[in-house]
């Protein structure tokens, strides 16, 4: 059995891309994933392509990584997944390496499908294939890839994993985004799962101008605060600590339900619950482990205002940090923020167009500084309004605090 101070000690862990001690939420992504799943166990296509965006650190690959496990729990060797990320692949032939994997029978098709594409292919070793000959063009290699798929789908119905998707390669993405909508056009038992951060829409257009549009999007904003005091109290109550209704809304309050600083509270807790030898948390176990939890949170606040500063993008990110301060951190609507940012644009000097406009509304969509949400109207039979909310309002805070006096 293990020793339950050693348990606690390693219940909650931030940002390391482990799965959480208590995935919380997420329900229409993992229906979603699970119905795809038994289509494939059927050896049926998925029914559309899946992509999950959101801003860094609401988790993305923790959903995937959990997703992942329990397929693998659930339908063991019925089925395939392979985990990627676009930095394990500079070009197609990395890519089909990866996919071939180890399969000799699928390594020798592979090669018949693309020898006269590779200058050098060493599939065997996995990684390591010369890049595709530029003076061929992209259909054949996509008609080599859907081939390739087919053959793979006949032997394990495949799902691919293509986590930090918003650095997929154009070209690459091109090939591949066509290739797997036509395999499963075709009823080949496959399913490509794609997450990024928000910029990742951009992204896929420039591969393929409908991939977007046909496949299940999954917007992944912060936890809801039901949620948020679960992925806390869940992991707790596992190792027999009391958590009042108090003392949870107290830590979602201060974490604003981001998934990542809900980790970091409840490591400080759990670490503050081992030192001490209680098994309750308290509003003054809080009060004990506030000075490191925000000292942890600040690591990523500083780190996300040198990214701001090196995108030349503080005094907008002040000014954006403003308004929301004056609208009681609420969703402002698309509009009222791109015309603030217009406005801004031209204080500072700079061309103040539509398009300048919409380049720093990216990029701060990129880095997570601000979120896209749809609001539904009070008023009813009325559209939902197209908002922008902040992606941490505690970041806006730290952002605005370093104007000089
Ligand atoms: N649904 C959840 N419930 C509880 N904890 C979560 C949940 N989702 C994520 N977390 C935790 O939040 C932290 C950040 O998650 P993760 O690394 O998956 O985010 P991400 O969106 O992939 O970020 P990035 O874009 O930087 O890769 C991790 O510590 C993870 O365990
Ligand atoms: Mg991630």
């Amino acid at each position: 059995m293990i020793n339950p101070d050693i348990k606690l000690k390693n219940l909650f862990h931030a940002g390391d891309g482990r799965i959480p001690p208590y995935l919380a939420g997420r329900e229409p992504e993992r229906k979603n994933f699970q119905d795809c799943v038994d289509l494939l166990i059927q050896k049926y296509p998925a029914d559309q392509n899946m992509i999950i965006y959101g801003p860094r650190g609401n988790g993305k690959t923790a959903l995937l990584r959990y997703l992942q496990e329990a397929v693998q729990k659930e339908a063991g060797d019925k089925l395939e997944i392979l985990w990627v990320t676009p930095s394990q692949f500079k070009d197609l032939a990395q890519l089909v390496g990866l996919i071939v994997g180890n399969d000799q029978n699928l390594i020798k098709k592979a090669l018949k499908l693309f020898e006269r594409m590779f200058d050098d292919f060493t599939a065997s070793a996995n990684i390591g294939m010369a890049s595709v000959k530029a003076s061929l063009k992209n259909s054949k290699e996509m008609l080599a890839l859907e081939d390739l798929l087919r053959e793979k789908g006949k032997r394990k119905p495949f799902i691919l994993i293509i986590d930090e998707a918003h650095s997929l390669q154009p070209d690459i993405g091109q090939i591949l985004l066509n290739a797997s909508q036509n395999v499963r056009a075709e009823r080949c038992p496959f399913f490509l799962v794609l997450a990024g951060t928000p910029n990742l829409q951009t992204v896929l257009n420039q591969s393929s101008a409908t991939f977007w549009d046909k496949s299940s999007i999954f917007p992944l904003g912060r936890l809801s605060e039901k949620d948020a005091r679960k992925a806390l109290t869940t992991p707790l109550e596992s190792c027999q600590v009391a958590c009042s209704e108090e003392v949870s809304m107290e830590v979602t309050g201060r974490s604003q339900c981001y998934p990542y600083f809900i980790q970091i509270w409840g490591s400080c807790i759990a670490d503050q619950l081992v030192r001490t030898g209680d098994r309750e948390v308290t509003l003054e176990t809080l009060t004990e482990v506030e000075d490191m939890a925000i000292a942890k949170c600040s690591s990523i606040y500083i780190h996300r205002f040198d990214e701001l500063n090196m995108m030349g993008l503080v005094p907008l990110a002040i000014d954006i940090g403003g308004a929301f301060a004056e609208n009681g951190n609420q969703p402002l609507p698309i509009q009222e923020l791109e015309d603030l940012v217009r406005l801004s644009l031209k204080k500072l000097g700079e061309p103040a167009n539509h398009e300048t406009v919409q380049e720093n509304m990216q990029k701060l969509l990129h880095i997570g500084y601000v979120w896209k949400i749809s609001v539904l109207s009070e008023i009813e039979k009325r559209d939902p309004l197209l908002c922008y909310e902040p992606g941490i309002p505690s970041l806006m805070k730290f952002v605005r605090g370093q104007r000089r006096p």
